[in-house]
This record gives structure tokens, sequence and C-alpha cells, in this order.
């Protein structure tokens, strides 16, 4: 009993301690009247994007794609595809079968991109996809056909056409010389053409939403969002041809990358930022750029816990005031430790082995305040998401002059698929706020490069058609 005692001490120690860090973490904790809000201002800012005198200077820059339909059913043909946005290249050699609403994949190949490649000039990135493009085309016996190739390229791009894609800025890791502004097709083709050995045909310039849209709208016809959280987010959806100023047209519709990363960016989001995201964005590769992107998605959301593990040690809350080389070290905290931290069971196991690698002390508390902490953050991640993602539904729901829209969001990204229960919170969220919205999620088991194909397929099916 006395032991008992003991231990009833301590986890009143313990939840005291828990309900200060809780009340600290205040400022992380988005209420459902600002999610909101927050809604109301990006619906605002999708406007803005799409205007044609207010788009210059919109932070959402809600580009036009060029991808007017999604699949039917009737694509068919061999393909490649490139993917390139995350960590890692992808080449793939894709089947597209009539009627069978599958896609095969027949080979495919990952190219590991060197930091040196990510921060060097722009010809050396390129030379190294089209070495790797070469290598699996002669592995595979293809050097000498010319096939399609949907190119899923995760920046922002202002298109002219599904095959001219202009590179507004690189985001996320990247930073490459003398691309921002070019077109980004044409130096895939002039790397191409300075080797020589091989060559490919029509080429459909894609976002990875776009890909995801369109891999998941081969299996559900009524998907007409895509949207990844993952290194970045950002989400597309088809809008009504007649409300993009940009471009020509008043009826059907067009898939609009929102670049939603972007929301902030004139500091319409400075009310909720806390002093972590601005530190963040401050060391960050691109300063000032994708605001919103850095509140929510895998590149930063370790990091923003680390700050703040950082600062509750400092104020005497944490780790008996002490921090470690390790914690102090930017980008040691992974975004993948909260996913397995939040882990029902194996959890808080799991912080501990963390902490210990972390050099830091690993009690009972430190670990339940680590785990709060990172909760903290993700639901934060989570319902922001939430908040934007309602925000489209309801714009395609008035758009359509619907009482209730059915619509499917086709989803990737290793923070949604990863997270334990991130989806659970994004869902949760997106049905209070947008309640006219019956929205069913598809996570896209095909994986990212499979949708350019189906880009170019169906650009092929509408190009065939439009001669008949
Ligand atoms: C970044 C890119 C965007 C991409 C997203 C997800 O926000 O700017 O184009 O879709 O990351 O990869």
């Amino acid at each position: 009993t006395q032991n008992a005692a003991v231990n009833d001490d301590e986890e009143e120690t313990v939840s005291a301690i828990l309900r200060k860090v809780e009340d600290w973490l205040q400022p992380f904790r988005v209420s459902m009247e600002t999610l909101r809000d927050v809604s109301v201002r990006l619906r605002r800012d999708l406007i803005r994007g799409l205007g044609k005198h207010t788009h210059r200077r919109a932070p959402v820059k809600m580009l036009p794609t060029f991808v007017r339909a999604t699949p039917d059913g009737t694509e068919k043909g061999d393909f490649l595809a490139l993917d390139l946005g995350g960590t890692h290249f992808r080449v793939l050699h894709v089947r597209v079968l009539e009627d069978q609403q599958k896609l095969l994949k027949m080979d495919s190949q990952i190219c590991a991109v060197p930091q040196e490649i990510m921060l060097g000039p722009g010809s050396q990135l390129f030379d190294h996809i089209a070495a790797c493009l070469s290598e699996f085309l002669v592995s595979l016996g293809l050097r000498d056909q010319v096939l399609p190739l949907g190119f899923t390229f995760s920046f922002p791009c202002e298109q002219k056409d599904i095959d001219k894609s202009i590179l507004i800025r690189w985001t996320k890791g990247f930073n490459c010389s003398g691309v921002e502004g070019e077109d980004v097709v044409a130096l895939l083709r002039e790397a191409i053409h300075r080797r020589g050995d091989y060559d490919i045909g029509p080429v459909a310039m894609v976002n990875d939403t776009v890909g995801t849209m369109m891999s998941c709208g081969y299996r559900d016809r009524s998907c007409e969002i895509g949207m990844i959280i993952g290194t970045g987010t950002n989400a597309c959806y088809m809008e009504e041809i007649k409300n993009v100023k940009r471009v020509e047209g008043e009826d059907g519709r067009m898939c609009i990358n929102t670049e939603w990363g972007g929301f902030g960016d004139d500091g319409s989001l400075r009310d909720i930022q806390t002093e972590f995201d601005l530190e963040v964005d401050r060391t960050s590769l691109n300063p000032g750029v994708h605001t919103f992107e850095k509140m929510i998605s895998g590149m930063y959301l370790g990091e923003v816990v680390r700050l703040v593990l950082v600062k509750l040690a400092q104020e005497k809350m944490l780790f008996g005031g002490e921090v470690s080389e390790a914690l102090l070290t930017p980008n040691t905290f992974k975004t993948e430790y909260i996913s397995q931290i939040e882990e029902e069971g194996t959890g808080l196991d799991r912080a501990r082995e963390i902490l210990l690698e972390l050099a830091l002390p690993a009690g009972q508390q430190h670990c339940r305040i680590l785990l709060l902490v990172c909760s903290t953050l993700s639901t934060r991640s989570a319902q922001l998401c939430a908040a934007a993602l309602a925000t489209i539904a309801n714009r395609i729901r008035s758009n359509r002059g619907l009482d209730q829209l059915h619509t499917t969001v086709g989803v990737d990204g290793t923070v949604y698929k990863k997270h334990p229960k991130f989806s659970q919170r994004l869902q949760d969220t997106v049905r209070i706020l947008a309640p006219h919205c019956n929205i069913s999620f598809l996570v896209d088991e095909d994986g990212s490069g499979k949708g350019a194909v189906m880009v170019t397929a169906v650009a092929q099916r509408l190009a065939m058609q439009s001669r008949l």
C-alpha cells in the first residue's frame, strides 16, 4: 500500500505537469470557430487566384492544369511515367487496359536524388533524370520505342498547355538554379537530346495532386479532388471553366492545382502562426513562401515538435531543464517519429527509445509530455487541412447549386497514410465544416506516377475523339 501511495503521488505530479504543458500548448489549438474563419479566408483567396487581374498577386495560385476530363475507362496503351517531387525520383512503365479499371505497372525503378543535385544547377538535375530513364529503358529493352510520357512534377507550374509547364518556384527541399521561369518539359527534352541514345513521345505534365485525382478517378468516377499530405501539402479539384478567368471557354470544367501551401503568404494566417512556425519559416530554404504548408506537412512537422521541446526544456517544464546536443540540432526530430509515438499500444515505448536516441531523459513523465506535444501538432495539421478541404468541397457544391454534394477525394502522402490518427481527425473535422458535403476518401494505392499516365492517356483519347 505504501508503494501504491507513492505511485498515486507520482501520478498526481505527472498529471499536474501535463496540465501545465497542456495550457502552454494552447496557441497550437485552433478552435472550430477559427477553423471556420480560416475557411472563409481561403475561400476569398481561391477567388483571387482564379481572377484575371487578382491572380498575379494572389498567395494561392489556382493554376490551370489543362486537364479537362477524368478517365472514362476507354483509355489504353503503353506509357512511361516520371515522378519527381519528394526525396526520390521514380521511373515507371505502365500499361493501361481498356475497360478494366486497371493500370498495370509493368516495371518501375527508384533513383535517389542526392542533396547536391537537389540544390545544384538545373542542367545537372535534368541530366540525372535523363540518365535514370535511359538506364531503365535499356534494362527493359525499350530503348528503341518512342512512348508517350507522363511527368509528375510536384511543384507550382504555370501551364501553358498540357506539355508546356513553367516552374514558378521551387518548394520543399529543392532549389536548383536556372529552372524557375523555364519550361520543364523543354529542359527534360533537351537533356534527353544531349544524350541522344533514346527519345520520348508526347509529354503530359502533371502536379502530384492531379496525378492522384486521376489515378483514383480511374477506380471511382466521382473523384474530383486530389489531395497530398506528405513532404508538402496541396490539393486540386475540378472547377467550372467559366470561373477560370485566365483560360478561354465557358463550358465544361478544368482541373485547378490550388497550391494551397502558399495560403498565408500575404500574412493572412498571422494570427494562428506561433513563434515556432515563424522560426521554421525563417530557417527554411524559402522564407516567406508556403506558410500554410509549413504548419502542416511532413517536411516541417517534426522540426516544429523539436523547437517546442527545446522551449519546454528551457522553461523547465521538460527534461529537468536540460537539452542535449542532438535536440539542439535542426531536423533531428523526424516527422515519422510523430506517427510512431501516437501509435496506440506501442507509442510510449517508442517515445522512450527516441528520447534515449536523442540523449534525453526518458522517464514516464517525459514520454507522456512528448506524446502530448506530438498529438497537439498533428491534430493542428489535420484540422487545418480539413478546413482547406472543406472550403474546396463547399465551393464545388455551390458551383453546382447542389443541396448536397457527393464527391470523392483521392489522397496520397506519407503523413496521411502513415500517421495512425491523422485521417480520422481530418475527416471528423471536414464533416463539421462541410455539413452538406458527403465526402468519401480514397487512398491512392497506385502510387504517384501512374496518375500522370492517366492524364496522358485521357489527353490521347480526347485528341482522337476530336479528330473523329
Ligand atoms: C508543394 C508543391 C506542390 C505539391 C505539394 C505536395 O506544396 O508546391 O506543387 O503538390 O508540395 O507534393
